[in-house]
Parts: structure tokens; C-alpha cells; sequence
């Protein structure tokens, strides 16, 4: 039974205030979680309540969603079982009351409904991948890692946001950390003799000033290569070019190449792209209202290429069954701050999975040592997580969660691969 509920205002991975929801059991098991936060939102994700006052923290302070837990959402949950976790999540989107959870903010809702879970576990004695995944939940999965930041997460020319390694050949959750370390180092290298800086962005992959994507991806597919690896079969590529954030008018604006690409254009380049390169995924290939370009990419290289939703989803269960009837993309990215609570996001994910489509556990780009989203990517099953990359304690720590859940598991655990891909059957 849930006795107490307490938020309080912390700070994540780029230093902006967010919600951490600590919750207290009759038994005197807790749980603890904390929000993320993203920089390049799809629009039709769930509100992340700010407080707006100019006097503290430039008007990104939580002060009021932290007071939503304190007050109103405390008075709605506190006697209920933690066990009932979907109870637990429909008292506050009721008291919400909102489409979007504008009112209580889904920042206040997610911390309360995430701390729930984990004190439920604790209570039960579980781990979490354990308590929400049951007895099957054993699959490693295999990391998407940032090694390459740019668009909005980093202050250089490349207009895709994120170039990603995933080591598809490992065996293991250990082995995929030190082939992605590897190459991580490598990529420094490179970059380094080839003058450019190796200062990383807000994921923790580097943020060179290279103009075009195909300058990244040769790079990559170097280090990959020089670190001893075959690139694709040992470690494949992948791309988030978040295109809703270059997207106006229509058209695909890259700022940083100094040009515009129409709709068929621009998927036709990824699609070039994903042919002259081992890429085994794309997320965000179009905008989050092109569904004229999403079902033109889905159609052309979504037979042989994961493309994955994440803005033109964000999570919803709605979202994702308006794309299903649609024919667009193969695959969903699930943010659990996208919707605001954890019934809502395994809602989504199960909706993805008897579809047929692929499910990738995502983190945010403003993160904290939070692991949550390490334990869900288990619960899951799902097989594929994106984290970041191999630097930044906020991204570490997800790996790190990862490899002592795998020793946990010893020989139950099964290392995703490349299998769990969308595409490449
Ligand atoms: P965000 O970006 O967390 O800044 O929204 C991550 C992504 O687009 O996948
Ligand atoms: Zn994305």
C-alpha cells in the first residue's frame, strides 16, 4: 500500500531543473525514479510541465508539477496497492483531465508512475526488469550508441542528429559495450589527426564540424574497421536524422549542406544512403506530419531497413495505430516521458509488437543517472535499446545497469542481435 509520495526539484544531464517522485509502501519499501527531458520534441507528445517565472532556472523550473505530486496526485494514489500499477496510472490521467497531461504535466505524472513500479519491485523483492517483464524477461538488448552528435544536440554544421553504431555481432550485452567502447575511442582518434575537435554533444557522441552525412558515416565506417571489426556484420549503422527539426514549407532544409531537398528527395537520399552503407535503421527518415514521405520511404526500403517512429509517434498508442492503418514505418521508438506513464507506454509496445512492428527503449537527450529505461528494454523483451553513447555518466549508466542485469540473469540471458531488427529478416 502506497503511504507516501514526495517530489522534489532536481537537475539532469544539461543542468535544467526536473521532477524526482520518491514513493514510500506500508512495508517500508521505496522507489525512486527521475524525468527526463528532450530537446527536439515531437509536437504531439505529452505536456512536460515548466514553470515559466523568468527568475529561476530561465523559466524551465518544475516547481509546479513537482507541487502536483506533493498535493493533488499524493491525495489521489496514497492508500492504493502498488500493485495496481494501471490503477494507479488511470487515477492521475483522470485527475489530469487533459488530452496531453497539460495540467498536473507529464513530467509529474511519469516520476510518480515509474517510483510506483520500483517500489513495488522492491517490495516484492524483484528487480524491476523482473517485477514488470515476469518470468520470459531475458533479452539483452542490442545498443543503438550515439557516436556522432548533430542537429539539435550539438552546436556543429551536421544537420542529422545522431550517426549510431550497434555491435549486431556480439554475443553479449559485455562484449557489445566493449566493441562500441572501442570504436568510440578509435572514431577520437580519427578525428583527431583529421583536425577536427572531439568534444562530445548532449548524448555523449562526438560533435565535429562536418558538413554532410556521408563525411560522418565514412568516418565511422573507418573506425569501425580499424578497431578490428567488419562493418554491418560485426557492427551496423544507423541514423536518426530527427527530420521534423529541418522540415518547413514542405520540403527538407539542410542548413548545414546549404540546401533544400523535396520530400522525394530527401528519401530518396536516405535511401541512397542505406544503400552505400551498412545501415540497418532510420529513425525519423521524414517529419512527423509527412505522412506522404513516411509512406514513400516506408514503401521503398522498408522491406530491407528498421524505420523507426519516434516523433510521429511519440509513444501514443493513437499516433502509432493511425501509422499502422497508414502502412508508415516498421518500427516505434518508445520514450516513456513521451506519454507519462508506464501502463500508456506498455500499451504502446505490445499495440507494436501484434503489429508486427519493432520496439527500440529510448532514452532522452536530457537524462540523469536514472536507469529505469535499462530494466523496461529487459521487461520488454524488445531487444534493442538507444542510450547514447559510450561517454557522460548519464549515458554510462544505462550500460552499466545493462551489464549487471545480464550477469543477474547468467546463462537465462540471450544477447538481442541483429534479429530483433525490423527489416533484416
Ligand atoms: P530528444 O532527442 O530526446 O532531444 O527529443 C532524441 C531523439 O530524437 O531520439
Ligand atoms: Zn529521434
Amino acid at each position: 500500500e502506497i503511504t507516501d509520495v514526495f517530489a522534489r526539484e532536481i537537475v539532469d544531464s544539461r543542468g535544467n531543473p526536473t521532477v524526482e517522485v520518491d514513493v514510500r509502501l506500508a512495508d517500508g519499501s521505496t522507489g525512486r525514479a527521475a524525468v527526463p527531458s528532450g530537446a527536439s520534441t515531437g509536437t504531439r507528445e505529452a505536456v512536460e510541465l515548466r514553470d515559466a517565472d523568468p527568475d529561476r532556472f530561465r523559466g524551465k523550473g518544475v516547481r509546479r508539477a513537482v507541487a502536483a505530486v506533493n498535493d493533488e496526485i499524493s491525495q489521489a494514489v496514497k492508500g492504493l496497492p502498488a500493485e495496481a500499477q494501471s490503477t494507479v496510472d488511470r487515477r492521475m490521467i483522470e485527475l489530469d483531465g487533459t488530452e496531453n497531461k497539460g495540467r498536473l504535466g507529464a513530467n509529474a505524472t511519469l516520476g510518480v508512475s515509474l517510483a510506483v513500479a520500483k517500489a513495488a519491485a522492491s517490495s516484492h523483492e524483484m528487480p524491476l526488469y523482473r517485477y514488470v517483464g515476469g518470468t520470459f524477461a531475458h533479452v539483452l538488448p542490442t545498443p543503438m550508441i550515439n557516436i556522432i552528435n548533430g542537429g539539435a544536440h550539438a552546436d556543429n554544421a551536421l544537420d542529422f542528429q545522431e550517426f549510431m553504431i550497434a555491435p549486431v555481432g556480439a554475443d553479449s550485452m559485455a562484449e557489445a559495450v566493449r566493441i562500441g567502447s572501442e570504436v568510440f575511442h578509435t572514431l577520437r582518434d580519427l578525428l583527431r589527426e583529421a583536425g577536427h575537435n572531439t568534444n562530445v554533444g548532449d548524448e555523449g557522441g562526438f560533435a565535429p564540424n562536418l558538413a554532410t552525412a556521408d563525411e560522418a558515416l565514412e568516418f565511422i565506417v573507418k573506425a569501425i574497421d580499424k578497431s578490428g571489426f567488419r562493418p554491418g556484420s560485426d557492427v551496423a549503422l544507423l541514423l536518426d536524422p530527427a527530420s521534423s527539426e529541418f522540415y518547413r514549407d514542405g520540403a527538407y532544409h539542410y542548413a548545414g549542406e546549404n540546401r533544400v531537398r523535396s520530400v522525394t528527395e530527401h528519401a530518396d537520399y536516405l535511401a541512397d544512403l542505406a544503400s552505400r552503407f551498412p545501415i540497418v535503421s532510420i529513425e525519423d527518415g521524414m517529419a512527423q506530419d509527412d505522412f506522404e514521405g513516411w509512406k514513400y520511404l516506408t514503401d521503398a526500403i522498408g522491406s530491407t531497413c528498421q524505420l523507426v517512429g519516434d516523433d510521429v509517434f511519440c509513444t501514443n498508442v493513437r499516433l502509432l495505430q493511425d501509422g499502422i492503418d497508414r502502412g508508415i514505418a516498421n518500427s516505434i521508438l518508445v520514450k516513456v516521458n513521451q506519454i507519462g506513464t508506464l501502463t500508456e507506454m506498455l500499451d504502446t509496445a505490445n499495440t507494436a509488437f501484434r503489429a508486427g512492428y519493432s520496439v527500440v527503449m529510448s532514452h532522452r537527450s536530457g537524462e540523469t543517472e536514472d536507469t529505469t529505461i535499462a530494466d523496461l528494454a529487459v521487461a520488454l523483451n524488445c531487444g534493442q535499446i538507444k542510450t547514447g553513447s559510450l561517454s557522460r555518466a548519464d549515458r554510462t549508466a544505462k550500460y552499466n545497469q545493462l551489464i549487471r542485469i545480464e550477469e543477474e540473469l547468467g546463462s537465462e540471458s540471450v544477447y538481442g542481435g541483429v534479429k530483433f531488427f525490423s527489416g533484416t529478416s
